[in-house]
């Protein structure tokens, strides 16, 4: 029974990692995962919550003391094990409890997707208002930003989000997210830079280049650390499992060292040109930066308005957001189809159809919960969404992160050969993974739990 079933499984997993990615579309589809919402929409307002340029520092430290270490783990455990984390964790350990362990991380970003489409169908259509000119209406954008989430249009831009994650990730590893991902992450870089070229020559934009890049150190507060360490994990899509599925498609040749400090420097390298495009602009119309997550889309739109050529930069920017947003939830869609395949045997243009249905199902009420139709379905003051981003950012992030640096850390033993780490790197690394990043991710745990 045993031996079937393990035969049965090996011949599921063909089907997944016949597929590979070439070595630049790896590192294209890994950064379309880590730059996303977090970069653009989330990365700005925490950062001018907790304390501007000190907070962007002391997020710098974070990638490289914690982001950098579990992003290779993640990779390495996905190409040894070649599957999705449950199968490889179970593969490489040929333990069955480090398969159930790894079974979380296929749930994590089916739960992250169900909301995270909702904030990307809010970009998508914001950008598309913006472009036809009536964002810019005169109404107040505040109360614009309500009568959305009071209406069903989140729902419907969430459908169309979720349906082309599915025809990417339906057309294949390399027919569809390697495609997808070449074409975009070089555009996104090419309108972030002409976005940031408009920002920072508007008349008072420099103190906001000052805000984001001097920093002050008696800004920060023991809350700001554990933000910034939080902010890492998340902007560089680690503890669920998405990057730990795309390392199942690399070649055995590529460096995954190298590969993972290429798509961490590509995660700091959007954010600072997003920084360089939100507090320049803020700055130079009086926007009040640590107003929280209406920033973009009930703050912003005034800048826009107000400045020369706004209808087509107010357009452009909403449209980065889309393409950031989507890229990252190609990655998630990625994880469970992944899994769905290789359990039932489920063809790729199958499962994508059927995981990203149950996922908009299960996302629906997030869609119309911030103000919408099931308002009234809250729980101890947060709504359904924000149930759904507490649960998955707060509790299942952490806890998936910690699941991997205590496996390549400890449970899977030819981890650093796997890594092509050896001598001092392998020390290094063995060593983060196993004394600093887990006490720092349960840090982070206790914190976001508010215990600490
Ligand atoms: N890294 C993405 C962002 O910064 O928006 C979010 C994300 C994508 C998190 C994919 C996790 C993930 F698996």
């Amino acid at each position: 029974m045993e031996g079937h079933q393990a035969q049965g499984q090996a011949g599921h997993s063909d089907r997944t990692t016949q597929e590979r990615f070439s070595a630049k579309g790896f590192i294209m589809a890994a950064i379309g995962s880590a730059v996303g919402l977090g970069n653009m929409w989330k990365f700005p307002y925490i950062t001018g919550k907790y304390g501007g340029a000190a907070f962007f520092a002391l997020f710098l430290i974070c990638l490289l003391v914690i982001g950098l270490p579990i992003l290779l783990a993640e990779l390495t455990i996905g190409r040894g094990g070649r599957g999705n984390p449950s199968a490889s964790m179970r593969r490489l350990s040929g333990q069955r409890k480090w398969g159930v362990l790894g079974g979380l991380a296929i749930l994590c970003p089916f739960i992250i997707l169900s909301y995270y489409s909702v904030v990307a169908g809010w970009t998508v259509h914001y950008s598309i208002k913006a472009f036809a000119g009536t964002l810019f209406s005169g109404v107040g954008y505040g109360q614009q930003f309500e009568e959305l989430m009071s209406s069903w249009v989140p729902a419907f831009w969430q459908l169309a989000v979720m349906a082309i994650c599915a025809l990417v990730v339906g057309r294949g590893v390399a027919a569809g997210i390697e495609k997808f991902n070449k074409l975009l992450i070089p555009a996104m870089l090419v309108l972030l830079i002409m976005m940031m070229i408009r920002a920072i020559t508007l008349p008072g934009a420099m103190s906001g280049v000052q805000y984001f890049l001097r920093p002050d150190f008696s800004m920060l507060t023991p809350t700001s650390v554990l933000a910034a360490l939080g902010h890492a994990f998340f902007s560089l899509s680690l503890g669920m499992g998405t990057i730990l599925t795309y390392g199942a498609y690399v070649d055995r040749r590529q460096s995954l060292s190298q590969a993972a400090l290429a798509v961490t420097g590509g995660d700091v390298l959007y954010a600072l040109l997003a920084g360089l495009i939100i507090f320049p602009t803020c700055f130079a119309f009086g926007i009040e930066v640590s107003q929280g997550p209406g920033l973009i889309f009930a703050a912003l739109p005034v800048a826009f308005e107000a400045m020369p050529l706004g209808t087509l930069f107010g357009g452009l920017f909403f449209l980065l957001l889309s393409i950031a947003a989507i890229t990252s939830a190609v990655s998630l869609l990625e994880v469970p189809v992944a899994f769905v395949m290789e359990r039932w045997g489920w063809s790729r243009s199958k499962a994508s159809a059927i995981v990203a249905t149950a996922c908009f199902m299960v996302g629906l009420p997030s869609a119309l919960s911030v103000g919408g139709a099931v308002q009234g379905l809250s729980l101890a003051g947060k709504s359904f969404f924000d149930w759904m981003d507490f649960i998955s950012s707060n509790i299942m992030l952490p806890v998936g992160g910690l699941i991997v640096a205590l496996f390549a850390g400890y449970a899977w033993k030819q981890a650093a050969d796997e890594a092509g780490l050896a001598g001092r790197a392998a020390w290094l690394w063995l060593a983060l993974l196993r004394y600093v990043a887990p006490v720092l991710v349960m840090l982070i745990f206790l914190h976001s739990m508010g215990w600490i």
